[in-house]
């Protein structure tokens, strides 16, 4: 099979939503239609255990599962599906920013009772970066919520993005009768308990036709009406717009009923894009290119502390994955074997033999891979795009012997370059400052401090509530900003400097007071 249509059978997705929209749920659900699992239940049950605790050790003892779940391929139709976990509850993270650099396309699920949520803005706004298509899926139409259209109403104003429905829902909690499919003409019917191979569907292609009527009653009015106020008012689907990342196609249903689901699935492989072109610093690489080209997005430490193994997630850009292949390591400017990759399915993993563009793959190592390091099989490379995040919380960290200062900045740079968390050195004093942006982040840190490095350490409070990376290139404003704002200046562990803010009120007026200066919310890696 040529390499395009090996790329053209690829979506790589990830799903962004707010803790309790129902992403596992429906997780479940496209997983049980791709096959990838046999029975409900089994995501569910992985992240019960997660949840259940924010104890390192535990967490250890999870890894084997949520390693395997970070990832989980599966086939639909022609299609081969890459969907990423992104961690949503308090293993909220870094990662959950930086696995959206390495997807096609997003998938939305929002709460109809609760509408947009402020970690879907964040999610988004990281979405935004790349333009990334983002279809939307509005659940829970089973119980009553939030008024359809003020839903739309709300993405579009809080999310700066087109709505263009697809579907229209027929009613909500107990009255909900189904939806009308305005993508395939057709009226999907839904009836408490039953599961999405015996819901009703009726093509109609006129509303006008009677035959609505007997199957809705009063409510055939409603949706005629509903239906003609959308085709004033709302946008018209407009693919362009959607590839773009102006534009959201919206789907309405109920994960947990498993209605709605298939419609989504089947317009998502038929609308999402396949693996795109990708930006490095010396040029676009297309993703048909012979040569094969991938970049490091996430780093996993492994289940055996002692030995300090990681699985670096690559997401290939180019050309295809062979087995034991050669690769150059651009950093380091070595070659190294990928010998034993491997592939992601729901609840298990594989070693594969061969991957393309859009795949995930994951390779062992011993601490050579850094998060946004390229290879490639010979032309030297660096894709951009995959950058550290603005942390959102800090602490200081407090050595409980000082003796074991240097075990501490070892450790505390391997993590960070696993991207574990964020090291900043205040200019003042030399303290260590942790940033994260989930905070189950700082447990896991002392944590892996104590087993791997032998460092006791713990925390203390700081003032500090935002970050941004600061430059200029008018060295004087630099230099008095630097006197001015001296105690509130650290480096990160690449030596870049970061203005760290009490509030993001006080962040915003220092931005407004010093426009020759740039604050950053991202940093590229080096
Ligand atoms: P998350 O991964 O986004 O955090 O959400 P998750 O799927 O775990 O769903 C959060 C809660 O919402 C769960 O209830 C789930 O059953 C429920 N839910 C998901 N989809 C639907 C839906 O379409 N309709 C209704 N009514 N509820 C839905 P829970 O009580 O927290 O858990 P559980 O006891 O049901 O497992």
């Amino acid at each position: 099979m040529s390499l395009k249509h090996e790329v053209e059978k690829r979506r790589t997705f990830g799903i962004i939503s707010h803790p309790d929209a129902g992403k596992t749920t429906l997780t479940e659900k496209l997983l049980l239609f791709g096959g990838a699992i046999q029975m409900a239940g089994a995501v569910k049950a992985r992240k019960a255990t997660r949840h259940a605790t924010s104890d390192w050790m535990k967490i250890e003892q999870e890894r084997g599962i949520s390693v395997a779940s970070s990832v989980m391929k599966f086939n639909y139709r022609d299609f081969e599906i890459n969907l990423l976990d992104t961690p949503g509850h308090q293993d909220f993270s870094e990662d959950t920013y930086r696995v959206l650099t390495a997807v096609d396309s997003a998938m939305m699920v929002i709460d109809s009772g609760n509408g947009v949520e402020p970690q879907t803005e964040k999610l988004m706004e990281v979405c935004r970066m790349r333009n990334t298509p983002i279809v939307t899926f509005i659940n829970k139409l089973d119980r009553e919520g939030l008024e359809p259209l003020d839903i739309l109403t709300e993405i579009e104003e809080k999310l700066q993005i087109e709505c263009a429905p697809l579907s229209w829902p027929i009613g909500m909690g107990k009255a909900f009768k189904g939806v009308y499919s305005l993508y395939k003409k057709e009226l999907q019917l839904f009836k408490a308990g039953a599961d999405s191979n015996h819901f009703e569907t009726v093509k109609i292609t006129d509303l006008n036709d009677s035959k609505l009527d007997e199957l809705l009653g009063t409510q055939a009015a409603e949706l005629r009406e509903e239906i003609e106020l959308l085709e004033g008012a709302a946008n018209p689907f407009d693919l362009d717009h959607f590839l773009k990342g102006n534009q959201t196609p919206v789907f309405f249903g109920s994960a947990i009923n498993n209605f709605g689901v298939k419609e989504l699935l089947d317009a998502f492989v038929e609308l999402a894009p396949a693996p795109g072109p990708r930006k490095a610093e010396e040029r676009t690489v297309a993703p048909d290119e012979k040569g094969f080209s991938a970049f490091a997005f996430k780093i996993q430490a492994n289940m055996d502390p002692a030995h300090r193994d990681r699985i670096a997630f690559f997401r290939i850009c180019s050309g295809k994955f062979t087995k034991g292949m050669s690769v150059r390591h651009h950093r380091l400017g070595k070659d190294v074997k990928l010998a034993n990759a491997t592939v992601f399915m729901a609840q298990d993993r594989a070693h594969i033999d061969e991957a393309y563009a859009g795949d995930i793959i994951g390779i062992h190592n011993h601490g050579t891979i850094r998060i946004g390091d390229t290879f490639t099989t010979k032309e030297a490379l660096k894709f951009t795009g995959v950058p550290n995040f603005a942390p959102e919380m800090f602490r200081r960290i407090r050595l409980k012997d000082p003796m074991k200062r240097k075990q501490l900045h070892k450790g505390l740079i391997q993590l960070s370059e696993e991207g574990a968390v964020q090291v900043f050195r205040t200019l003042l004093g030399g303290d260590y400052i942790l940033g994260a942006v989930g905070v189950l982040q700082f447990d896991v840190t002392v944590e892996r401090l104590k087993t791997e490095y032998k460092v006791e350490a713990d925390y203390t409070a700081t003032d500090f509530q935002t970050a941004r990376w600061i430059e200029s290139d008018d060295e004087k404003k630099l230099a008095e900003f630097k006197r001015l704002f001296e105690h509130s200046l650290a480096e990160d562990a690449d030596g870049y400097l970061t203005y760290m803010a009490p509030s993001v009120w006080k962040l915003n007026y220092t931005i407004e007071q010093w426009p020759d200066i740039l604050f950053h919310k991202t940093r590229e890696q080096v």
